[in-house]
């Protein structure tokens, strides 16, 4: 199975970035953790960060095919882009939404996603455990057929 892992705007920033809400470890260590996981899992894994959203709306496009699960932290994009919501429903992949932080306990912006309806489900909350978690999910999730 391939799991393309997708990261939004200033993900690249983590470690550095508000350490009280992300955490400590910059995304280099998530995607480390996230290698671990995935050979114990068997799974091959693609990792990627864009703090542009036309890029990840590109990669996600360019996954139909390529790629069985996708994990995205579209970070801020989460909560406005429609276009990655539409790239999503286009690509036909099964997505898992991931975030570190509880989106939900925090600012009232924060608690919409554009994409969560065309996702399998979210993840949120666990800091880089989040991603692991997802990776886990995105796996072993058992599909339901499309009406
Ligand atoms: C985030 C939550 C978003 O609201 C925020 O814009 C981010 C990171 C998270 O992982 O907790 O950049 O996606």
């Amino acid at each position: 199975m391939r799991i393309l892992v997708l990261n939004g705007p200033n993900l690249n920033l983590l470690g550095l970035r508000e350490p009280h809400i992300y955490g400590e470890l910059t995304l280099q260590d998530i995607e480390r953790a996230l290698r671990v996981e995935a050979s114990r899992l068997g799974v091959d894994l693609d990792f990627r960060q864009s703090n542009h959203e036309g890029e990840l709306v590109g990669w996600i496009q360019e996954a139909r095919g390529v790629f069985d699960r996708i994990v995205i932290n579209a970070a801020a994009y989460t909560h406005t882009s429609i276009a990655l919501r539409d790239a999503i429903t286009a690509s036909g992949i099964p997505t898992v939404e991931v975030h570190l932080s509880n989106v939900h306990s925090r600012e009232s912006f924060r608690h919409q996603s554009m994409i969560a309806a065309v996702c399998i489900g979210q993840i949120a909350g666990f800091g880089s455990l989040s991603y692991t978690l997802a990776l886990e999910a995105a796996c072993n999730v058992k599909l339901k057929p499309k009406p």
